[in-house]
């Protein structure tokens, strides 16, 4: 099924696939690698540290609505143009969860006096070599679903 199996920065595994919903149809979490201009658009996690914006898809929404919701929440991007990318499982403590990866474009950002939940947006032309020692970036950085993810974006997108 085209599925690629590893670790992540915890040590939970992880399945990873390109293909259409492999692992559910209404899946739980969003992740949404996004664009502005000719930069990528992340967030700042007070906790976390610096990740591409997602969370959690709330009840009475679809996936594709909690990531544009979750964009403007945490960035304060309007997205543009979503698509859908892939798709990923992670078997942690916590049980298994099943988030959507999207590609998006977003045409401009308000800039706000508070962010629900993060410090806002943050622009990169291009990221570090090493992301994996520096603890300015979140866990969800740090493993291969970031770099599996942003080759397939560039590939198809840029
Ligand atoms: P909140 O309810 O948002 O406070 O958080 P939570 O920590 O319960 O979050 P969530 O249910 O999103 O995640 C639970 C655990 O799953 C995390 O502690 C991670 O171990 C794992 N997890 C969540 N999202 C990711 C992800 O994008 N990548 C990886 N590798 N693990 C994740």
């Amino acid at each position: 099924m085209d599925m690629i199996t590893f670790k992540d920065y915890y040590d939970n595994t992880v399945n990873l696939s390109f293909t259409d919903h492999p692992f559910s149809h209404e899946p739980k979490h969003v992740w949404v690698l996004c664009r502005f201009r000719d930069q990528w658009l992340l967030t700042d996690h007070p906790r976390r540290g610096i990740e591409f914006p997602g969370g959690k898809v709330e009840p009475g929404e679809t996936a594709d609505e909690a990531a544009v919701r979750e964009v403007f929440e945490e960035t304060g991007g309007h997205v543009a143009t979503l698509h859908y990318l892939g798709q990923y499982k992670v078997d942690g403590k916590g049980g298994l969860i099943i988030k959507n990866i999207y590609y998006a474009t977003v045409d401009r950002i308000l800039l706000k006096e508070r962010y629900y939940e993060t410090n806002g947006p943050v622009f990169f032309q291009t990221f570090p070599d090493h992301f994996d020692r520096d603890k300015k970036f979140s866990f969800m950085m740090k493993d291969q679903v970031l770099i599996r993810s942003l080759e397939k974006a560039k590939a198809t997108f840029l």
